[in-house]
């Protein structure tokens, strides 16, 4: 048998078997993956390539991020070419000319008002960038005493400590001990008894957002700096903000002189049908993060993009200080630059930053069509995005949505779950066959679900 097809053989370099590679796996079942693992060796559209010469469908665009399909030739070439001209600029007090070219660029389409970019490496590194700028902000014109960060139940902000201080998700809280002081949070909009089976935006819970009046009026709105959401809260599960939702939150915010984060990281770059999840919205907040698909995932990259008056609080010092201490050896590396400006160039000439609102209605369509299969308690969607929730099994939650994971697999479909629940986002490039190719697997596989 050739290296090819023996994929339970790590690299050729050790010879190891992959049950004791040294590999230690983020967020993963180290000792399930390892005995049984389904491994990746290439891709290109919207296809991964097994070594046992399988194409699978890529359900979840990697993480939710090569939203412009796999290796794309145009990005490809921009990041050979920028690797042998320049790999690496340091960008404290230096700079490369793409970094500012980039950061143009994003502004132009970014949400009107939000006109300036910090650049990081990831979504978790634009997390706690944001997070660091509001409370900056604030101690810059002499509000100091803003210090308190607020995020909400089920939330995601990536994995550093503020990030998963504001984040929501139980299981990535509880071993890492107090966090962060000062964070509190809002309900999650979760509801099913109400709003099962919504397409797009459920009816019921704008009321929810009124839990930030509750803070404010237990802490004094004088002590909090922002409230950060991600618009549609996609790591938990897909929970799609309801009807009027988001502009109750602007609303509350506006009037308390609180700072409001949108975590863009999945939502921006096309996945709601416009660039970013806030123009889809309508609700424009004072801070961006964003990441993932800004460069099409080919090079790690974050950004948060900020409104005029925040970078401005900073510009008030001395011309010969540093106005905002914090960055990253690798913010704005001249390869994630090269790969962003040629992902921007590959979104605009296919038109895939609105090519999910085209999609939109066929795959709204699809996504309901699995109503009615065995244990599945709710389908929600918005833009090319889906979820379908599956009751727990007896053998305890999340034990349903890793068979379902792995079965699909076994059929050529790769599909992300979140305990019980199936979340699907293609790669905007998706032709409406492969999203019926997409959906039959996971029909098949729901029917023979334990
Ligand atoms: C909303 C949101 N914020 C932050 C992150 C963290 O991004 P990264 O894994 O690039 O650090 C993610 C990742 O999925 C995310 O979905």
């Amino acid at each position: 048998m050739n290296e090819r097809a023996r994929p339970e053989t790590v690299g050729a370099s050790t010879g190891a078997s992959l049950e004791n590679s040294a590999f230690f796996m983020p967020f993963s079942m180290n000792r399930h993956f390892k005995k049984a693992p389904r491994l990746l060796t290439g891709a290109e559209g919207v296809y991964y390539h097994t070594a046992d010469g399988r194409k699978i469908i890529d359900g979840t665009s990697g993480l939710w991020c090569v939203n412009a399909g796999h290796c794309r030739p145009k990005i490809v070439a921009a990041i050979q070419k920028q690797a042998a001209k320049l790999d690496f600029t340091p960008p404290f007090q230096l700079g490369n000319p793409m970094a500012f070219e980039f950061a143009d660029r994003l502004v132009k389409i970014a949400p009107k008002g939000l006109t300036r970019v910090f650049f990081a490496n990831s979504g978790s590194e634009s997390v706690d960038t944001a997070l660091k700028l509001a409370l900056g902000y604030h101690r810059m014109r002499g509000e100091g005493h803003r210090v308190r960060l607020i995020g909400r139940e089920r939330g995601y902000h990536g994995v550093n400590f503020g990030g998963t201080a504001v984040g929501g998700i139980v299981g990535n809280r509880k071993i890492f001990g107090a966090l962060v002081a000062g964070v509190d949070h809002i309900r999650h909009t979760h509801d099913l008894e109400r709003n099962a089976f919504s397409r797009g935006q459920p009816k019921h819970g704008a009321e929810l957002a009124d839990d930030v009046e509750r803070l404010c009026a237990l802490h004094d709105p004088s002590t909090i700096a922002a409230v950060i959401v991600e618009p549609v809260a996609c790591s938990a599960g897909v929970l799609v903000p309801p009807v009027g939702y988001l502009e109750r939150l602007r609303e509350i915010c506006t009037r308390h002189g609180i700072l409001l984060i949108f975590d863009e990281v999945i939502t921006a770059f096309g996945r709601l049908g416009k660039p970013f999840g806030s123009q889809h919205f309508g609700v424009t907040p004072d801070l961006i993060t964003c990441a993932k698909g800004i460069t099409n995932a080919a090079v790690p990259m974050g950004a948060v993009l900020m409104k005029e008056e925040i970078y401005q609080a900073f510009m008030g010092g001395p011309e010969k200080a540093i106005e905002m201490p914090h960055g990253y050896t690798y913010s704005a590396h001249p390869l994630a630059c090269a790969a962003g400006l040629a992902t921007l160039e590959v979104y605009e000439e296919e038109g895939l930053l609105t090519r999910a609102a085209e999609l939109w209605p066929y795959w709204e369509e699809q996504a309901h069509s699995l109503k009615g299969l065995p244990n599945v308690i709710d389908i929600r969607n918005i833009g090319l995005i889906a979820a379908i929730e599956l009751a727990p099994s007896a053998e305890g939650p999340g034990r349903r949505g890793l068979e379902a994971h792995v079965r699909a697999f076994e059929k050529d479909a790769y599909i992300r779950v979140s305990g019980d629940i199936i979340a699907l986002a293609p790669p905007l490039i998706i032709q409406k066959p492969e999203i019926d190719r997409l959906f039959a697997t996971v029909r098949d596989v729901l029917k023979t679900l334990p």
